[in-house]
């Protein structure tokens, strides 16, 4: 019997080429599979496309919901940005997709999935590692490392195999989900170029952003954004309405030089509105909330959690683990930040919670003031003591030395 292979497919150029690929060189059945992660294709076009090319059946999984609530979601109480910078949005999207592969693979009884990404890059790593982890049974292809084809070569390919070629739209390598878009390629690889206008579709140039500020007021339950300026909104419709939003102010641009899992350092574009200002508005909204206790130590196991997810590791146990004590320190959580957008920055101008540790008796510089003063005295002795004691011992030292300490004499005496 012949074997059966389900390929993440998006219709694009590569994706096209496996099918027909994986057909004549391993002799398989292909069946495809295309996520819904809000990215914004066509999604019937992509469905005509993979029948028109012969894969023997076609799957659209619309993942929207999942996606939001399973990864988004923890991404935003985790704060997470890789680097500094990068809200993670194509290193969430790929565990999910090889999910789905394992899930259609097993209903279609086939021996293996495939995908279209390089040699080069993280997404490679993603998929193969939780795709094994799932199911070791599954053979894992990727044509793409495996065929070394030029982009005119695939062309030439194509053509010989019928399959029909669409003009590329744009000379950038794209992908895209509901929580942010990465851009790559073309002008984008010389990392001192500065990104052509052309590069972005979610972002206004600041330069083209209304002369008028825009307010954003974001309502938090539990880390969750959960309503905007006042009205409950579902995580995807608040998604959706903060890209649009924080987009036509041309807030969400990042250009950062990034390094890969398998050692690039890359040059990467990204837009990113809704994940740039819902992670500041809830990493502000925590600073009034949480203890400095918890926000110091949340914030090394933020940077561990992009770290796992950046680097394909969403199935490791501890990026589980770290799950539950980041939900552990978001049950007061709640309140709303309310954000100013203008020309391609965004700030906050406010906050509040009814768990706000903020007290503005203790806080305030006018006579009111609940917090006797007096009492810091007695705090800041204590509070010195082992400086002032290690001070007094570090001067003994100094004095040693200066008056022929014994080590300094014999390096003297070399
Ligand atoms: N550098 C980003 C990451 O590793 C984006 C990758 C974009 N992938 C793509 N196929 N264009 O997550």
């Amino acid at each position: 019997m012949r074997r059966t292979v389900a390929l993440a497919f998006s219709g694009g150029l590569d994706t096209s080429v496996c099918v027909k690929w994986l057909q004549e060189k391993y002799d398989m059945d292909v069946v495809t599979v295309t996520l819904d992660l809000g990215q914004r294709d066509d999604l019937h076009e992509i469905e005509k496309r993979s029948k028109l090319i012969g894969a023997k059946n076609h799957y659209t999984v619309d993942a929207k919901a999942e996606f939001l609530k399973d990864y988004v979601l923890p991404a935003v109480k985790a704060n997470a940005l890789y680097e500094g910078k990068y809200p993670l949005s194509t290193a969430l999207g790929r565990p999910l997709i090889a999910k789905k592969l394992v899930e259609v693979a097993e209903m279609e009884g086939a021996t293996a999935v495939a995908h279209g990404c390089t040699g080069k890059g993280n997404d490679q790593v993603r998929i193969d590692v939780t795709v094994r982890a799932m199911n070791p049974s599954l053979q894992v292809i990727a044509p793409v490392r495996e065929w070394n084809m030029s982009r005119d070569e695939e062309i030439i390919y194509a053509q010989k195999m019928g399959i029909p070629v669409k003009p590329s739209k744009s000379i950038y390598s794209v992908d895209q989900n509901i929580w942010g878009r990465s851009i790559e390629s073309g002008p984008l690889e010389n990392p001192d170029t500065e990104p052509p206008s052309d590069a972005f579709e979610w972002t206004s140039s600041p330069e083209d952003a209304p002369d008028e500020p825009g307010y954003l007021e974001l309502g938090f339950q539990e880390g969750v954004p959960a309503k905007v300026n006042g009205r409950s909104m579902e995580p995807l419709k608040l998604v959706t309405y903060v890209n649009d939003f924080a987009g036509s102010h041309g807030v969400g641009r990042i250009d950062h030089i990034e390094d890969r899992l398998v050692g690039i350092k890359s040059r990467e574009v990204y837009e990113c509105p809704a994940a740039s200002v819902i992670i500041e508005a809830h990493k502000d909204i925590e600073k009034l909330v949480l203890t400095r206790h918890e926000l110091d130590f949340k914030a090394h196991v933020e940077r561990e959690w992009a770290w796992l997810v950046y680097s394909g590791l969403w199935l490791e146990p501890l990026r589980l683990a770290l799950d539950r004590f980041i939900s552990a320190t978001q049950h007061r959580v709640t309140g709303s930040v309310r954000m100013k957008l203008f020309k391609g920055s965004a700030w906050v101008v406010g906050r509040s919670s009814d768990y706000s540790i903020y007290n503005v008796d203790l806080a305030t510089y006018s006579r009111s003031s609940t917090f006797d003063q007096k009492s810091a005295v007695g705090f800041i002795e204590l509070w010195g003591l082992q400086s002032r004691v290690a001070a007094g011992l570090n001067s003994q030292v100094e004095e040693k030395k200066e008056n022929g300490h014994p080590r300094t004499k014999a390096k003297k005496a070399q």
